[in-house]
């Protein structure tokens, strides 16, 4: 049960959520059981296997430990429904979040370390009506309650859950929007994996062994922030001169093309428009991403000369820029959010609200994805005031906007527990 192997079977996810939800139900202590067992197994063989049983353990965990969803429909019994203040981190998309919520009639909370940031003062409209102050991402565990007392709805996005971790986000005692239980597919590249192609999704292939490296390759280290420390090899001496083996990484197949990541939305509880199985699916916007210094390197000379000077492209993500898809490949996107939608729904009760997928568009017109991020992305931020999508469904129409829309309509129709967790 602990090993990976036996998670990438597909019986088992399916069963996955049914066994969590027992272990959950007892009362007994699980967790230390199991960091008993894997405590002796690593004695015992200490063995290669380190890794994955340590990090198999700790998704495991994750679920284990997570809140789960009647203890959120407790907290939302006592809340005043008509009085629900709309919460994030002060980073990352926040602006746009706390601007989308007042302009559907919402109030508006900012959490952030030590001060509020000097830069909201000059942006009024975006401003939060009121901020909680902590001193490290951890302490905001420590001010669930209060957030509870405010009747607050947590918006997540990148930055929240990377500061915050994985476990202290899974298990944040306050009504957070979205299906926490995504996180579990998510934060590992391996069940991604798995999730996007059992969905049918086409995604750059996976190299297992470096030494058959025969082309362009990108090696990505699990848990890297914003690409840092990405690079791309042609060979495998290449790859052995670059890699730092203290790290676990992937290496993946280089996609040539231009990238694309197309920012979705999906609403289990509306019935108009592009229907799912369940629910809506909508395509918001789509942005390109600026990283440093692989978009602007070139400047100074050929790949060639860049190499023989000992400089090499990096990927760290450093703002966005906009986008629109030729008209004739919408129906490919659609389909691509539909299929990962429908996976997720059958996986682990579905992705519910803003999601992205990463992709790069091939000269023939195939689409790879090669990650996806289940919450709302910054590249949204390019459209505060609606997008070429966005605007053939409602003017002015964010991504913030339209989350806090769905948090209304869900409360007047008496639907909250289908879109938060
Ligand atoms: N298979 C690929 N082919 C080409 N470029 C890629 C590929 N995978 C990632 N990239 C580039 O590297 C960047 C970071 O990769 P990503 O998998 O999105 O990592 P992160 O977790 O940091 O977001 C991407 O935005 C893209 O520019
Ligand atoms: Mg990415």
């Amino acid at each position: 049960m602990i090993l990976n192997n036996s998670f990438r079977s597909r019986e088992v996810p399916r069963k996955y959520p049914v066994v969590c939800n027992w272990v959950r139900n007892h009362n007994f202590d699980l967790l230390w059981f199991k960091i008993c067992v894997l405590l002796y197994i690593y004695e015992k063989f200490n063995l290669n296997l380190k890794y994955n049983i340590v990090h198999s353990s700790l998704n495991f965990s994750l679920v284990t430990i997570m809140i789960t969803k009647p203890q959120v429909f407790e907290f939302l019994k006592q809340y005043d429904l008509k009085n629900i203040t709309i919460a994030t981190v002060c980073s990352h998309s926040s602006l746009q979040i706390f601007d989308g919520a007042r302009k559907e009639g919402f109030r508006t909370l900012g959490i952030c370390i030590g001060k509020p940031p000097k830069f909201y003062e000059a942006f009024p409209k975006a401003k939060p009506d009121e901020y909680i102050i902590v001193d490290s991402y951890e302490d905001i565990m420590n001010k669930a309650e209060e957030l509870r007392k405010k009747n607050t709805i947590i918006i997540p996005h990148g930055s929240f859950v990377a500061y915050l971790g994985t476990k202290n986000f899974a298990d944040l005692k306050v009504p957070t929007f979205g299906n926490r239980v995504v996180l579990e597919w998510e934060s590992d590249r391996d069940k991604e994996r798995e999730w996007l192609l059992g969905a049918g999704i086409h995604m750059p292939e996976k190299i297992e062994d470096p030494r058959v490296i025969n082309g362009p390759v990108m090696v990505k280290y699990h848990g890297a922030k914003g690409g840092k420390g990405f690079f791309v090899a042609k060979t495998y001496k290449e790859f052995n001169e670059l890699v730092d083996r203290t790290q676990k990484f992937t290496i993946q197949e280089f996609i040539t093309g231009t990238r694309y990541y197309l920012h979705y939305f999906y609403s289990p509880i509306r019935s108009e428009g592009y229907t799912l199985s369940k629910g809506v699916l909508e395509l918001l916007s789509m942005d390109r991403r600026v990283e440093s210094n692989a978009d602007e390197i070139f400047r100074l000379g050929s790949p060639r000369e860049l190499i023989e000077a000992d400089i090499r492209p990096t990927y760290v993500v450093t703002g966005n820029v906009p986008l629109v898809a030729r008209e004739s490949l919408l129906p490919l996107i659609f389909s691509l959010g539909e299929r990962v939608v429908e996976e997720s729904l059958d996986l682990f009760g579905g992705m519910i609200g803003a999601f992205c997928l990463e992709t790069v568009f091939t000269d023939s017109l195939e689409i790879k994805v090669f990650e996806i991020s289940a919450r709302i992305v910054a590249g949204t931020n390019l459209y505060i005031s609606g997008s070429p999508y966005a605007d053939l469904m409602q003017e002015n129409l964010s991504t913030g906007r339209r989350i806090a829309q769905e948090i209304k309509i869900a409360v007047q129709t008496n639907q909250l527990d289908k879109i938060i967790s």
